[in-house]
């Protein structure tokens, strides 16, 4: 929808909920936060991850929701009515911007793959394979050429017939009844992994923290999942706020989609763990984790090719409710900044992600020995968007609503303008004034070495 008609206003509370969660919840906790946490120790891993879910990400998600709600606008519209006069904090959008491109590209990828798995389930194919042809034959897919190339098109066609059809009405629709079924979902596979011989040792992996694996890199990938996971730092949850009616309450919200998501992630990484090790595979194997550790969960369980049917049918719906929510961040850049017509935008964004998506979608087969700073793409565009990208665009938007807006906006928008109370805003002008930007630029200091 663009600035210059009136913006709409999800019609329920639950609305407000259920589409933040939809932004929130995706291949970021069932697809990366277990490949993370694999590669970084386990149990080091998720404890940060948990500590800077709720001190740095439930304080950013509230500072974009105000800031969002409370001007009605976009990134650059947001910062530009509320900054002090001559000052260019707007210009921090265009890290987000960069970001959302980043994302999707690579995000594309991963979501070719779901819908490829899709497919093969209800062919039958997926399942009943012997659990070491599980194994190779994603190796085989991923690291073709035309197959992962033509899956990364599809899901980016999918999802620009999908933007082509505006915002609150069939995202609203979608996530409403999406995310509880994804959930239900989730809870089922769970229970069953934890019947599983490797339960003991997957949730040891997971849960106890080995402290002497503890360093820079633990720090920064769990920081940058936080920010991932919850579509913070480029805008998203600030456009999504702006849609919120006067009465949301904003931190309730907020703790409500991090709790929701952060719990989606957990129960994520209990369906795997316990797998990966019944099935002797290794926690590190990266991106390709889940996809390799899933074929064989589903083949365990009875009825099983119905299950996965739905379950990657839900995922590919919710990738697509977050691949939505970060390709708005860059039409409405073109559209507002760049005056382009909506739907010119829409275009540009779509085929800008083809190009770089097609090279994130070969960096498994043909591109893989092509590295940057010894990354492949897809690794280059994962690590620099989540790791440094969402969180600098955080410790922005942390900084400029603790220090340089008026106190009495913020007041509004935690009492929706008296009607409510809230009891927490001294420990929220806290987190946003110290300890998310300290905490963050620490972070950042730490990896360089500086520190
Ligand atoms: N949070 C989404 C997920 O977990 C990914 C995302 C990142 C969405 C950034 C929008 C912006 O899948």
């Amino acid at each position: 929808m663009s600035e210059k008609t009136q913006r709409a206003v999800f019609a329920t509370r639950i609305g407000a909920v259920a589409t933040t969660v939809g932004s929130a919840v995706g291949l970021g906790n069932i697809w990366r936060f277990p490949y993370e946490a694999g590669t970084h120790g386990g149990g080091a891993f998720m404890l940060f991850y948990i500590l800077f879910i709720f001190i740095l990400g439930v304080p950013v998600l509230c500072a974009e929701y105000m800031l969002g709600r409370g001007t009605r606008k976009n990134v650059f519209g947001a910062y530009r009515v509320t900054q002090p006069k001559g000052s260019q904090w707007h210009l921090a959008g265009v890290t987000g911007i960069l970001a959302s491109i980043l994302i999707l590209s690579f995000y594309s990828v991963v979501a070719g793959w779901t819908m490829e798995y899709f497919f093969e389930s209800v062919s039958g194919s997926l399942t009943n394979n012997p659990t070491q042809d599980l194994h190779e034959r994603f190796a085989e897919f991923s690291g073709g050429t035309w197959r992962p190339l033509m899956w990364t098109w599809i899901f980016l066609l999918t999802n620009f017939v999908v933007l082509l059809r505006g915002v609150t009405k069939g995202i609203e629709k979608v996530s409403n009844f999406l995310t509880p079924m994804l959930f239900v979902l989730l809870v089922i596979f769970c229970i069953n992994s934890l019947t599983m011989s490797g339960a003991k040792e997957g949730l040891e992996f997971l849960f106890r923290p080995d402290f002497s694996k503890i360093d820079s890199r633990v720090l920064l990938a769990a920081m940058g999942q936080a920010f991932f996971s919850l579509s913070l730092g480029l805008g998203c949850m600030l456009t999504y706020g702006s849609y919120f009616s006067p009465r949301t309450r904003v931190v309730r919200t907020a703790v409500t989609t991090a709790g929701l998501d952060t719990l989606v992630a957990i129960l994520s990484g209990v369906i795997i763990f316990p797998a990966v090790f019944t099935f002797g595979l290794s926690p590190s194997a990266g991106p390709t984790l889940v996809f390799e550790v899933l074929p064989s969960i589903f083949n365990n369980l009875a009825f099983g090719r119905v299950w996965s049917s739905l379950f990657f049918f839900l995922l590919i719906l919710a990738s697509l409710t977050s691949t939505i929510s970060m390709s708005e961040i860059s039409i409405a850049f073109f559209v507002e900044q760049l005056n382009m017509k909506r739907s010119v935008a829409t275009i540009v964004n779509t085929s800008i992600a083809f190009v770089l998506g097609s090279l994130c979608a070969l960096s498994f087969g043909p591109l893989s020995d092509f590295t940057i700073f010894g990354m492949t793409v897809f690794n280059l565009f994962d690590y620099v968007s989540s790791n440094i990208l969402l969180p600098f665009g955080g410790l922005v938007v942390s900084f400029f609503v603790g220090w340089k807006i008026n106190s009495k906006f913020i007041e509004n928008e935690l009492t929706n303008y008296g009607h409510d109370s809230c009891h927490v805003k001294g420990a929220l002008t806290i987190c946003l004034r110290y300890v998310a930007p300290i905490g963050i630029s620490l972070i950042f200091l730490n990896t360089i070495g500086i520190i």
